[in-house]
């Protein structure tokens, strides 16, 4: 068996939260840790992978042999993600980036008044669905972390996204998805077949995952 399937191949992986800034001391996020992918970032660099890995604000370590940028917002991961596209082979989108963002930012500490507090919000740029756009010859993977109807909406994304893989996180399942060690993943091809992995390791999730992109890489080079 090949130790390093994927020799020479490029690939981009985000992880993490994003922060979306309403004042100088605020922000909006979510629970991501970056285990899940940070985990994938280090399978995919040992089986030989050149690896640039985006990721939002985490407080684990970056793996060794990683090219590792750090981003906050959700606008920074899309430049650096799009910056980086066009020599990528295969993108993993395992960032859990918000969708929106306050619609305005004060440069001051925002002073608290009587009465309740309205923020806007506005849309933030959808990465994956503009890397579906312009995709080529790269493999394109995303991830769906659910509470609801998975499958409708896995099979919604792998379409609108243009992408070859969902992987769509069982996060009502104890121990999967957010900030745990464990995952519960379910895989969505293109071609309708549907993989439900058991709950393992995020370590196992990745390397999953790394034998799912050697064969779709395979099959793209027949
Ligand atoms: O970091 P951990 O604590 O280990 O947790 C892992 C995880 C649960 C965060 C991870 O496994 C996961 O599911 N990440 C994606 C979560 C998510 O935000 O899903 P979504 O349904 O909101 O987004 C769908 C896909 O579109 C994702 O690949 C996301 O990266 C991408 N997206 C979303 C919004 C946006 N503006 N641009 C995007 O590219």
């Amino acid at each position: 068996k090949n130790a390093q399937p994927l020799r020479g191949k490029k690939l981009i992986i985000t992880a993490g939260p994003t922060r979306e800034k309403i004042d100088p001391v605020r922000f909006f996020t979510n629970h991501s840790s970056g285990k899940m992918g940070y985990a994938i970032a280090k399978a995919a660099a040992e089986a030989g992978a050149e690896v640039t890995l985006v990721s939002g604000p985490v407080s684990i370590t970056p793996p060794q042999g990683v090219h590792t940028i750090k981003v906050e917002t959700a606008e920074e991961m899309y430049e650096q993600v799009l910056t980086n596209f066009e020599h990528a082979d295969v993108v993993i989108k395992s960032a859990a980036v918000a969708d929106y963002r306050p619609a305005q930012t004060s440069d001051q500490k925002m002073k608290k008044k009587d009465g309740t507090l309205t923020i806007d919000f506005e849309r933030t740029k959808d990465i994956l669905k503009t890397l579906g756009q312009k995709k080529k010859h790269q493999i394109l993977i995303g991830f769906a972390a659910e509470t609801e109807m998975l499958e409708t909406y896995a099979a919604r994304k792998l379409e609108t996204k243009n992408a070859d893989l969902i992987v769509g996180n069982n996060i009502l399942i104890e121990g999967a998805g957010f900030g745990t060690d464990t995952n519960a993943v379910t895989f969505f091809r293109k071609d309708g077949t549907v993989t439900e992995l058991p709950l393992q390791s995020k370590e196992q999730v990745a390397h999953e995952l790394i034998s799912e992109i050697d064969r779709l890489l395979r099959e793209r080079s027949l």
